[in-house]
């Protein structure tokens, strides 16, 4: 179909560079926003790789979806310093809020939680990221204002 046609004009995009596989999943992410589905078999094919393989890939590097992401992705530094000042409670917290596992996303469809590990912002952690946003000093006031704002 028109789609496995686009899918394969990514993966042929790719194909001739050394480790082409990370640069396919980023361009089929980037033009779909997910690895769609229809990729699996024919990136295993191209690459000569099981599909096995390839969702061991795609599980390694959080980057890849198979789902599409809600309509704001609230990431929650993991890293050390953040953790150092509340950062686990607050992740913990705020799963169990929403009744999410990690990568989870609300069942309206507005919020997907995802781990980061050092958003830059050490000196004023625990951080957080709320789309392009990068926030400080987050704590669990702060962070039920900004599910809100995203609709959670
Ligand atoms: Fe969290 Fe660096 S450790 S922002």
């Amino acid at each position: 179909g028109p789609e496995e046609d686009a899918i394969r004009a990514i993966i042929q995009e790719h194909i001739h560079l050394e480790g082409p596989l990370l640069p396919i999943l980023h361009g089929l992410q980037k033009a779909y926003g997910v690895v769609p589905q229809a990729a699996v078999p024919l990136i295993a094919d191209a690459l000569n790789i099981t599909k096995a393989e390839l969702h061991g890939v795609m599980s390694f590097y959080h980057d890849f979806r198979e789902v599409p992401a809600g309509r704001h992705v609230v990431k929650i530094c993991r890293a050390e310093a953040c953790q150092a000042v509340g950062g686990k409670a607050l992740a913990e917290a705020t799963l169990a809020k929403l009744g999410l596992e990690w990568h989870g996303t609300t069942a309206n469809g507005a919020v997907t939680v995802e781990p980061v590990y050092c958003l830059g912002l050490c000196a004023c952690g625990p951080a957080a990221m709320v789309d392009d946003k990068v926030v400080g000093r987050v704590d669990e006031a702060r962070m039920a204002e900004l599910l809100q704002e995203a609709g959670a």
